[in-house]
């Protein structure tokens, strides 16, 4: 349970400089499903940095979505760490459960988004200016290093359409 607090305090707020966006890739695997006409992080202030992502999806309305979220941590490569979840979207808005990691993740991205409602979608998804907080690592701190989170999302009926990679360096002296 702890986890699920850390990832929920992930996105939300500002960054101090501890914890930093490093990269951001967005991949689709089926361009007829979605595609990302935006997909880069931008300079938002010293030291802060921001994730701008415009999804454009192709077959809408989107009235179900499998989302899996996993996470690596950097040794030698990139090696899973804490979490490998997936969860069909609709449902979770549908009836939200707070123990769910899929419900972190929406509450955590949904103030940089234009996704804060259920289903069925019928617009292109924006983030913007989204950025990491430090302040969970006061409650759970994690060791520093470098991590990747990965978001798949399915095309509703069970083949992966995509994988949004963001990395981040946790720098705690
Ligand atoms: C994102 O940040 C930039 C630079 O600080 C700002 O100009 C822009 O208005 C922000 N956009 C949103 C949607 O908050
Ligand atoms: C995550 O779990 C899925 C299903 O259990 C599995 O297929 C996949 O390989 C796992 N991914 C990682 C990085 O361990
Ligand atoms: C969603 O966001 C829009 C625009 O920011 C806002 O007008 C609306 O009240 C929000 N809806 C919910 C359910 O939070």
């Amino acid at each position: 349970m702890k986890y699920l607090l850390w990832i929920s305090f992930l996105f939300i707020g500002e960054s101090h400089g501890y914890v930093r966006l490093t990269n951001l890739k967005c991949e689709s695997y089926d361009n007829t499903f979605v595609v990302f006409p935006e997909c880069r992080l931008k300079v938002l202030g010293r030291g802060i940095i921001g994730a701008n992502m415009h999804i454009k999806f192709l077959k809408l309305p989107i009235n179900r979505m499998v989302l899996r979220f996993t996470t690596y941590r950097k040794l030698t490569g990139y090696h899973p760490f804490l979490f490998n979840v997936s969860d069909e979207l609709c449902r979770a808005l549908k009836y939200p459960n707070r123990h769910r990691v899929v419900y972190y993740f929406y509450t955590a991205f949904m103030p940089f988004s234009n996704i804060n409602h259920t289903c069925p979608y019928n617009d292109d998804v924006y983030i913007r200016n989204c950025t990491l907080d430090d302040r969970m690592f006061a409650k759970v701190p994690l060791p520093k290093g470098i991590y990747k989170l990965t978001l798949e999302m399915d095309d509703g009926v069970m083949n992966w359409a995509s994988i949004i990679n963001i990395y981040f360096e946790i720098d705690i002296d």
